[in-house]
């Protein structure tokens, strides 16, 4: 049987990102991930309606409560009990320290809704980061995904595709089309590309 990699998606709001993991999941377009645990780090998040309308198990560990460092333990153990081989952040607006990251380089990736190296790094997040587009007057935009390392929004890109941007729009309409048009597309594609790696990985240790 094909080994499948074990997914944790990590979450802090609506999940539409994570809802496209979840839909491409059943429709069979991840064959070599499986997401296992969704954690969210505000226990408001609706996302995790969405993962217990999926039958996929949800945490919350709330940032607000606890220290960074305290935060990290516990998401931590709660990937080992999970046994999880990759983190996919689709829209986790928390921090998360080099240290965290350090224990997964090359096995975590995060969505991000602008063509990077554009409108990107510490305090671009949602939709400041299509006001920023809209502001400059970029006539194109998008979203990428990329593995995350110490620096924000500077890991190795894996995939992007653009947006275009038209005259009328408000951040909300942007917003909307980069999702619809990038977003919930290339993130499922890129998690079955970092999954179907480290099932090639496993099989060759
Ligand atoms: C998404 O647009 C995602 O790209 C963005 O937050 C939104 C979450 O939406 N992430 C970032 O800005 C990360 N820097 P969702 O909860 O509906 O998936």
């Amino acid at each position: 049987m094909l080994s499948k990699a074990r997914i944790a998606v990590f979450v802090s709001g609506g999940g539409t990102n994570l809802e496209a993991l979840l839909r491409a999941q059943e429709a069979g377009k991840i064959p070599h991930g499986e997401i296992v645990l969704v954690c969210a780090s505000n226990p408001c998040a609706y996302a995790l309606t969405r993962a217990a309308n999926h039958g996929i198990p949800g945490v919350a560990i709330s940032k607000k409560e606890m220290p960074q460092a305290a935060f990290e333990t516990a998401l931590s153990e709660k990937l080992n009990e999970s046994r999880i081989d990759m983190i996919v952040l689709a829209g986790f607006l928390s921090v998360l320290s080099a240290d965290f990251v350090k224990q997964w380089l090359g096995r975590i990736i995060n969505i991000h809704p602008s063509l990077i190296p554009s409108f990107c790094g510490k305090g671009m997040y949602g939709l400041k980061v299509h006001e920023a587009a809209l502001e400059r007057g970029v006539k194109l935009t998008g979203a990428t995904v990329h593995l995350v390392n110490e620096i924000p929004d500077g890991g190795r890109i894996l995939l992007q595709k653009a947006v275009q941007i038209l005259p009328d729009d408000t951040p909300e309409v942007l917003q909307k089309r980069v999702m619809e048009q990038a977003e919930w597309i290339l993130l499922p594609q890129a998690t079955e590309l970092l999954a179907s790696q480290i099932v090639l990985e496993k099989e060759h240790a």
